[in-house]
């Protein structure tokens, strides 16, 4: 037992036998054992939609993020199909807002004429619409309202309307986020009804009631009056019942199941992974991306490097696909 410095003394547990670094050697060898690759076929951009013409507006919590007129969106489509994107999805914000939120199913909605549009200048490029009533309520809420309480089975009736009319214009995937119960049965037959039976429905079934969507109710003017979305939108401590809520939107028709946000909720993805096999999709969610701008803007983190690490991961998890306003960055940077 005269042996050099812990040369057999940690033999028991593998050393120097194994030695997980050769696998870490280079750049080659790192590509060589890879397990998850992320690609443009995997990211979806998002969009918001506002009246006029040639308008192009940042919106101030999201930096590199604009809402923009149909003619723009139109182009911003069509770079995103020229670098390989797959799909956008369209979130309207209307000239006018009412207690009903009827600018949601209307035929010549930011949303409709987009749709149209960009299905005309680029054909092969996905369009998914955001159903949901809180972009058009003047009280800002996801749903009608008895009272200042959100009247789940009023809802479903509008939210069939508005993704009948998004279908109407084209679109290939309607996404309903409102969270009401039922909605994907209720929209389903809405769809098959009217003869729009080859529309998927990519529902937000694990949607929780997060404050990583405050950017996003400044780019889609659609913060709450008052109150907040507690009484539909899910508790951060529950996964169990994210299971729940995907088993009866499956149940109910939904083509795709999604989680959102993503990267506080990996688990939820993963769960979700490990126990369904339809395609599930993450949501990176407005604050996950201006958390990750402010600290680059202020030289804080590599914004390339975490872009990369944070879609990496929620692929990893067990993702399909991951919406994201990092998309068209992404995708261009190729
Ligand atoms: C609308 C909707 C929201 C988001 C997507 N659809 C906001 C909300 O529920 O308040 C959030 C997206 C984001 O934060 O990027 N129902």
């Amino acid at each position: 037992m005269h042996g050099g410095l812990g040369s057999n003394s940690i033999a028991s547990v593998g050393f120097p036998v194994q030695r997980p670094r050769r696998l870490r050697r280079n750049s080659t060898i790192r590509r060589l054992v890879r397990e998850t690759q992320l690609s443009v076929d995997d990211l979806v951009l998002p969009l918001f939609v506002v009246p006029g013409s040639g308008v192009e507006k940042p919106v101030a919590s999201m930096p590199g993020v604009f809402q923009q007129s149909v003619d723009r969106t139109v182009e911003t489509a069509v770079r995103a199909r020229d670098a390989g994107l797959p799909a956008v999805i369209l979130f309207g914000i209307p000239p006018q807002k009412d207690a009903e939120g009827s600018g949601a199913w209307h035929d010549e909605g930011e949303v409709q004429r987009a749709t149209a549009a960009i299905k005309r200048a680029a054909p092969d490029l996905l369009v998914i619409t955001d159903v949901c009533l809180c972009e058009y309520t003047d009280h800002g809420h996801c749903g009608v309202l008895s009272g200042e309480a959100v009247a789940n089975d009023a809802t479903l009736a509008r939210l069939q309307l508005a993704a009948v009319s998004h279908a109407r214009a084209g679109a290939d995937i309607v996404a309903p986020s409102d969270m009401m119960d039922g909605r994907v049965a209720a929209i389903r037959s809405a769809l098959d009804f009217d003869g729009f039976e080859d529309v998927a429905i990519l529902s937000y079934a694990v949607k929780y009631c997060s404050s990583f969507y405050g950017p996003f109710r400044d780019a889609a003017e659609s913060a709450p009056r008052f109150g907040d979305r507690r009484t539909y939108q899910m508790d951060p401590a529950n996964a169990d019942e994210g299971m729940r809520e995907a088993a009866l939107d499956i149940e109910e028709g939904a083509d795709v199941v999604m989680v959102k946000p993503a990267l506080p909720y990996l688990d939820v993805v993963h769960r979700l992974r490990l126990r369904f096999d339809v395609p599930i999709a993450a949501y990176q969610v407005s604050g996950e991306y201006s958390m990750i701008k402010a600290a680059a803007m202020n030289g804080w983190i590599d914004e390339r490097r975490a872009i990369d690490e944070t879609l990496t991961s929620i692929k990893r998890a067990g993702a399909d696909f991951i919406i994201t306003y990092f998309a068209l960055d992404f995708a261009e940077r190729g």
